[in-house]
């Protein structure tokens, strides 16, 4: 997650070229170079599209910005008309370019290196789109819940079609995973859960698998605690994320058979280095031995993150 990003100079001198962020995004050309430098500088086995989950509110009409130092600032949606404003109709070619950095990168990928596509899961989006920002108490959302939940769920329907016809996009296109991103997960009342973050996702998976049976999908509920096997069996992912707040193995071992977990090792530890991210590491790899597993960050990679220390990473879960 995030392992392209501002810790990589080259990144950083792409960005600066770029007139945003969303420019970069939607540039293949330089969105292709990005996907592609991590892999080249550490030899990971898959790649992950360079894009943002925050695309998706662009393409439908909302405006967002990044502001530097202070992260995404969207107009926020906070009624019927602000639903109402959204435009689904735009989204495919809005996200065209998306598909030409997929296309890009799968081509000049090496053939064992897997690409996995993404996006936000509705309710994560949702957050952005509701509160205008990251970062928050989730009040107006959980306002918006309660107080009025058809414009809620007006919200998530549009945000589950879009979406779907997003993934099934960068399948066609050629990713080989996809990851289904709900970073706030842990942030929705425990009543709400199902409604908020199983049923849209199900609803996309399905639609996904409809087209693409046999492209595997990652969901990442990031901290959904005791809901977790409840996910797992009630979306349909063929994997789930587990954040570096949760025991891996115990949370592995209850999810349903067949499901593999990707994670977990604390990005903090990853910028810290040293022995005690080795011996993490390899706690982590032998722990889930035997079983279908991913390594992965507990989230994404921090910005001071020293690059050294991910090719030690690297190496060090790959026994060198
Ligand atoms: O290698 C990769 O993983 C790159 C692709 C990627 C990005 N964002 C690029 C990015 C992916 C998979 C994401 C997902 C994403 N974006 C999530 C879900 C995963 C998570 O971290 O929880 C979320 C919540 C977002 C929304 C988002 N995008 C925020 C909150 C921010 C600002 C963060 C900050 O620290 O400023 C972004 C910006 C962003 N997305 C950057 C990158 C490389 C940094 C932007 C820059 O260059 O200034």
């Amino acid at each position: 997650m995030r392992q392209a990003g501002r810790y990589l100079p080259e990144y950083r001198a792409l960005r600066a070229e770029a007139k945003g962020f969303i420019d970069l995004c939607l540039t293949p050309e330089r969105a292709i170079e990005v996907t592609l430098q991590p892999v080249r500088r550490f030899g990971m086995d898959a790649a992950i599209l360079f894009a943002d989950i925050l695309l998706v509110p662009h393409a439908l009409g909302q405006t967002v910005t990044f502001v530097e130092g202070e992260g995404p600032r969207l107009e926020p949606i906070r009624d019927a008309a602000g639903v109402a404003k959204l435009r689904p109709e735009l989204v495919s070619q809005m996200l065209s370019p998306v598909m030409e950095t997929v296309k890009g990168v799968r081509a000049a990928l090496p053939g064992d290196a897997a690409l996995i596509g993404f996006a936000g899961a509705p309710w994560t989006v949702a957050t952005y789109m509701i509160e205008g920002r990251g970062k928050t108490d989730y009040e107006n959302c959980r306002r918006m819940m309660w107080g009025d939940p058809g414009v809620f769920l007006a919200l998530i329907d549009t945000l589950v079609e879009s979406t779907s016809a997003y993934l099934i996009a960068q399948a066609d296109a050629g990713a080989e995973a996809l990851k289904i991103f709900d970073s706030w997960a842990g942030a929705v009342p425990a009543p709400l859960f199902d409604r908020a973050v199983i049923a849209p996702t199900a609803r996309i998976v399905k639609a996904v698998k409809a087209r693409h049976p046999d492209v595997p999908i990652i969901g990442l509920p990031r901290g959904a605690g005791s809901h977790l096997a409840r996910y797992a069996a009630g979306t349909g992912v063929d994997a789930v994320g587990i954040d570096h707040m949760t025991d891996i193995a115990a949370a592995a071992a209850s999810l349903p058979a067949g499901v593999a977990a990707q994670g977990n090792l604390d990005p903090m530890l990853l910028m810290v280095g040293g022995d005690a991210m080795d011996a993490e590491a390899r706690r982590i790899v032998a722990a889930m031995r035997g079983r279908p597993f991913i390594f992965n960050l507990g989230h994404g990679v921090l910005q001071h993150t020293p690059p050294e220390h991910v090719a030690r990473l690297v190496d060090v879960v790959k026994g060198r």
